[in-house]
């Protein structure tokens, strides 16, 4: 049972504008590790900062193109947990809500999160390198990496890389957001990649009330309003259950 401050059910209760940014440690109870987590099997001798890059690709596209793909189908298995459930049910309490996440799993929308913007990418989706068609399908030789059926460029997966920029679009919708909002919540991130980590700062900046739920403290914690520290998918559905149980 957790005792969450009566104050801060109140201002839940009767925000009319909330944001969300999620990281990996939303999912990790759906079975996906975490960016620090070791990561698993062959793939324990790399870094997934030395796999996400562009570098990486141009020297050897077939070895990043395994691990997303390696990726991509533990994706595709994973269902989501009570953490992405719970905040799918807070979207139906709120009128304006909006979830930002870093997360390119897609297991926000599967939980049913409508409003959601995606500021890595989708693992799911798959691009040419070269002319930026979108590819539906694709051949796998496993010695090879698949091609444009349109211009033979090296395809890749529709995800942020390190160096890269984030979709405008979806960038300025994230920070519109976070400007307008009352309540900004920072979720299962370690808050060390920018710009998505800024978002919490300037939102408390601009007099939202900020809070953390995170396994472990962050460097976020010390300048947060309210800290829970813990498993997002225990502490999520038990705070929606505090504020609108009785809904
Ligand atoms: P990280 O792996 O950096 O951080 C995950 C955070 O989740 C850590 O602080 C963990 O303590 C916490 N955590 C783990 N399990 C949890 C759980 N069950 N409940 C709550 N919290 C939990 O992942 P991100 O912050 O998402 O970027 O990483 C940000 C970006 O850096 C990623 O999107 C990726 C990465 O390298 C790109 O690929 C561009």
């Amino acid at each position: 049972m957790i005792n969450f401050p009566a104050d801060l059910l109140q201002l839940l209760k009767k925000a009319e504008r909330i944001a969300v940014l999620t990281g990996a440690g939303v999912s990790q109870e759906s079975g996906l590790r975490t960016f620090r987590d070791e990561q698993e099997g062959f793939w324990t001798q790399y870094k997934p900062e030395d796999l996400a890059t562009p570098e990486a690709f141009e020297r050897n596209p077939k070895l990043v193109w395994d691990w997303y793909a390696f990726r991509r189908e533990t994706a595709r298995a994973a269902n989501p947990n009570p953490g992405h459930f719970a905040l799918a049910q807070i979207e139906n309490h709120v009128p304006e809500f909006t979830l930002i996440t870093q997360n390119v799993d897609g297991l926000h929308r599967a939980a049913g999160s409508v409003n959601v913007l995606e500021l890595h990418g989708n693992i799911t989706r798959v691009l040419c390198s070269k002319c930026g068609e979108y590819a539906q399908t694709w051949g796998d030789d496993s010695t090879s990496v698949p091609v444009c059926a349109l211009c033979g460029g090296l395809l890749r997966p529709d995800v942020v890389w390190f160096g890269e920029s984030l979709p405008q679009a979806e960038l300025q919708k994230a920070v519109n957001a976070t400007r307008a909002c009352q309540i900004f919540f920072s979720i299962g991130t370690s808050g060390v990649v920018q710009p998505a980590a800024s978002l919490a700062r300037a939102a408390h900046a601009n007099g939202a009330t900020l809070i953390e739920v995170n396994a472990d403290p962050t460097p976020l914690t010390p300048s947060v309003d309210f800290a829970f520290h813990g498993k997002s998918g225990e502490i999520l559905p038990a705070l929606v259950n505090a504020v609108w149980g009785a809904d």
